[in-house]
């Protein structure tokens, strides 16, 4: 087949060569290849004339980008997250969005496990304290954390990832809890056994947990759904973990929680401002600070980069998407 007629995919960011294999043989392919990330106009400039861009979470793809992109015809997100897309205006123009669901399920719940025993057994202040040469050897009471069995898990957004953390509780003797939708408070989540989870309000979530694990997407109703306010209902010994969004947590009520020991711990993935963190965050030993590892493993993303490369195949070659956005795309 000739070049001339191949459609064209940027794709915004270095993929592991077997998915950029992948989209070469449908596509003829352009591949940012610095490090960081395209400038919105560079975004925009190498996406024009393209049938397809894979974009991450960091890309923005609002209405005047894809104004400026009528050949347009699939937004491939390497991430489940899809907040940085406005899907309506995307709808509008009849391109399809997709995301990465199901693949990074069991990545992002180890590494929720990760921070909930880094941040309860202090492992970030230790591996400190060692490396500074300050390490005076075994002492009973150095360093000590909080036991997580006979605890409770509140998970707040129990979606396909929620419900992969909370499966894995059992392990460590914890109960769990949720929070309820507003949208269907009758709908009952149980464990694989069976077993239902306890839903709660937000009030009682907070006020019930001794971790509070967050992972809802970002829309206008979880943006600082922890804020000043609602930080002062849980217990001044409960710690609580970010793998959303950094907005759906207001950083400085969770510094202001920190300086005036109203938890006992944070332990975050994510950033309101990536990859600016709050300052403020910085000055507490009791603070687990993550830079957007959730999926971070080779299996997941490559398992992602391969779901976005084939989203944009089937799309570039009339067939459906294989993992569109809820709302994006009608059949
Ligand atoms: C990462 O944050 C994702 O949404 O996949």
């Amino acid at each position: 087949m000739s070049n001339v007629s191949r459609p064209r995919v940027f794709v915004s960011r270095r993929l592991f060569p077997e998915t950029l294999a992948l989209l070469e043989q449908h596509a003829e392919i352009d591949v940012f290849d610095r490090s960081g990330s395209p400038s919105a106009d560079e975004l925009l400039a190498r996406t024009r004339g393209c049938a397809g861009v894979v974009a991450q979470g960091t890309d923005r793809i609002d209405q005047a980008f894809l104004d400026a992109l009528p050949e347009l015809r699939i937004v491939a997100n390497v991430a489940v997250g899809y907040n940085n897309i406005d899907v309506a205006a995307a709808r509008a123009r009849q391109v399809v969005v997709t995301n990465t669901p199901d693949v990074l399920n069991e990545a992002c719940a180890a590494l929720t496990w990760a921070l909930i025993l880094g941040v309860t057994r202090r492992l970030g202040e230790g591996e400190r304290l060692l490396r500074s040469g300050r390490w005076e050897g075994f002492a009973l009471e150095l360093l000590l954390g909080m036991d997580l069995v006979g605890k409770t898990l509140g998970v707040i957004g129990m979606g396909r990832i929620g419900q992969s953390v909370a499966a894995k509780a059992a392990a460590f003797g914890m109960r769990v809890c949720y929070l309820r939708s507003p949208r269907r408070p009758d709908a009952q989540i149980t464990a694989a056994d069976g077993t239902p989870y306890e839903g709660l309000s937000l009030d009682e979530l907070l006020t019930r947990a001794d971790v509070v694990t967050l992972h809802v997407p970002l829309t206008t109703e979880t943006r600082h759904l922890i804020n000043q306010t609602t930080i002062r209902r849980m217990k001044p010994t409960a710690y609580l973990v970010n793998m959303a969004r950094g907005p759906v947590v207001e950083e400085a009520a969770v510094v202001s929680a920190l300086d005036d020991r109203r938890i006992a711990g944070a332990a975050l993935d994510v950033y309101e401002l990536e990859p600016v963190v709050h300052p403020g965050l910085l000055r507490f030993e009791n603070a687990l600070l993550a830079p957007h590892l959730g999926s971070a493993t080779v299996e997941t993303r490559t398992a992602m980069s391969t779901l976005a490369a084939r989203n944009v195949v089937e799309v570039i070659e009339g067939r459906p998407p294989l993992t569109p956005i809820p709302g994006s795309w009608v059949g």
